[in-house]
């Protein structure tokens, strides 16, 4: 148990909160990735119950256990396959969003990498809970070993005969389960942008209504989830549903993974039950990095509003997040210490956003090009009077106006930025960042090496 105190709240850790290895539990296994090794842990077991249940059922069940999408949103997992219109003969598919691009999530690929089978196995339950007999993954394109990996788990569970049979609408189909390698743009995490990319298409959000469950992929019923939520699906087939929501709290139920970087002593992913506090996650991850206490944190990535050393209690769970100012988004918990620029890092996403924005619509594609270059010029200390208000109003005339939620993500930064620390960006009229606060202070590559880790 670590003595830091992580900032001015003048917190102890108390006792860390409990762990529950589902999806991870494997991760450290000899070969974890292989079917051998997935199997000899009871993989595959799900499915074979999903086959003994009919489409309905398993829907049902998948209801009951309140599982929840992990893509961002949260949005009732069991309660968006059964969205999906009545079958008519026609194909309708099932969709992975392994896109994975925002800044500080660091998830679905893990999973990727150390458990595809869990992932493969998920998407064949799903597949036959809806009907389809050909389901998709769409992999973000630079992450190759990943995209490698998932080939190779497909091609060994379709050898197996896993998938030869128990698909499609009368549920006598063979599943074919296709890889794709995306070309890297954020957008196309999007899962309607995702849909046109993966069509042969630039990768554009698509206008909605129609909903892909009603009109999504080729213009089929489609159902979207991330690769966290379809690999927590055989989870609740081989051990329930009352099972599942018994972890968690009252509306966000479940295990999730909590993936903890930056300034603490040992980064890495931590499966625990909705409702874990971020105090209790420093200390699993070892405390701060000695000597230095905490400054700000996010909950969910680049785009959620920042959080300071006030917050280390709220229940991370999505409700209690969003009551608190901010969003949980997908867990990407990136801690920062005091020698951290705010503007620094803001300045950074803002350069993200700008360079990932399609274009499609005004406020986003314009006002991200104009955050970057004022962010350019208070980091460089030469910023002007009045950038400040400037940054606001253009942050207020992105968010909400903008055709997809890239723009309010792009907006959000900033805002929460300014809103904490609007003195730090003030001095950005005539002090550099680099000059408040060294970055070489800031580099955990540098304090790694200095402690011999
Ligand atoms: C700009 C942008 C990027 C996104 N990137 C991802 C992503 O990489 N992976 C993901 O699962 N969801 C991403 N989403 C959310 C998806 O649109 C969609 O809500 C999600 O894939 C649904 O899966 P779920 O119900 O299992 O959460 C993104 C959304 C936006 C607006
Ligand atoms: S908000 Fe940005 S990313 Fe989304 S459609 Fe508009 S320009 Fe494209």
């Amino acid at each position: 148990m670590s003595e830091q105190t992580p900032g001015s709240a003048e917190p102890t850790f108390t006792a860390p909160g409990t762990l529950t290895p589902v999806v991870t539990d494997m991760w450290d296994k000899q070969r974890s990735w292989t079917l051998d090794a997935y199997r000899d842990a009871g993989g595959y077991q799900g499915l074979a119950r999903a086959k003994t249940m009919s489409a309905g059922e398993l829907v049902d069940l998948v209801k009951a256990s309140n599982l929840r999408g992990r893509g961002g949103a949260g949005f009732p997992t069991g309660l968006k396959w059964s969205f999906l219109p009545a079958p008519d003969g026609l194909p309708r598919y099932l969709v992975v969003n392994a896109d994975e691009s925002e800044p500080g999530t660091c998830k679905d690929m893990p999973t990727l990498m150390a458990n595809p089978h869990a992932l493969v196995e998920g998407v064949a339950i799903t597949s036959r809970a809806i009907g389809a007999d050909r389901a998709f993954v769409y992999v973000r394109g630079e992450v190759a070993h990943a995209y490698r990996r998932l080939l190779h788990a497909i091609h060994d569970a379709t050898d197996a005969g896993l998938l030869d049979d128990g698909f499609g609408l009368d549920g006598q189909q063979p599943l074919k389960i296709v890889a794709h390698a995306g070309a890297g743009a954020y957008i196309c995490g999007e899962e309607t942008a995702l849909l046109d990319s993966l069509e042969g298409r630039r990768g554009h959000p698509r206008l909605r209504p129609p909903f892909p469950a009603v009109q999504g992929l080729y213009a089929r019923p489609t159902v979207i989830n991330n690769v966290e939520t379809i690999s927590s699906v055989p989870g609740v087939l081989t051990r329930g549903a009352a099972w599942y929501s018994s972890m968690g709290t009252e509306r966000s139920k479940g295990h999730g993974l909590f993936s903890v970087t930056g300034h603490v002593v040992n980064p890495g992913q931590f499966e625990a039950p909705f409702g874990i506090t971020m105090r209790e996650l420093i200390e699993l991850a070892g405390g701060m990095r000695p000597g230095h206490k905490l400054k700000f944190w996010v909950p969910g990535g680049s785009s959620t509003p920042i959080f300071g050393p006030e917050e280390l209690d709220v229940p991370l769970d999505y409700e209690s997040v969003i009551g608190a100012g901010s969003l949980l988004g997908t867990r990407a918990l990136q801690v920062f210490d005091d020698t951290v620029s705010v503007v620094r890092v803001v300045s950074r996403w803002t350069e993200f956003y700008q360079h990932e924005s399609c274009g499609k619509c005004t406020p986003c594609r314009e006002g991200t090009y104009w955050m970057r270059q004022i962010m350019t010029r208070l980091e460089a200390g030469q910023g002007r009077p009045g950038d400040v208000e400037k940054l606001e109003d253009i942050a207020a005339n992105i968010s909400g106006r903008s055709f997809c939620a890239l723009g309010d993500a792009a907006a959000t930064p900033i805002a929460s930025g300014i809103k904490r620390f609007r003195s730090e960006f003030e001095a950005g009229y005539t002090t550099p960042a680099a000059e408040l606060f060294p970055p070489a202070a800031s580099s955990i590559v540098n304090s790694q090496a200095q402690s011999g880790r």
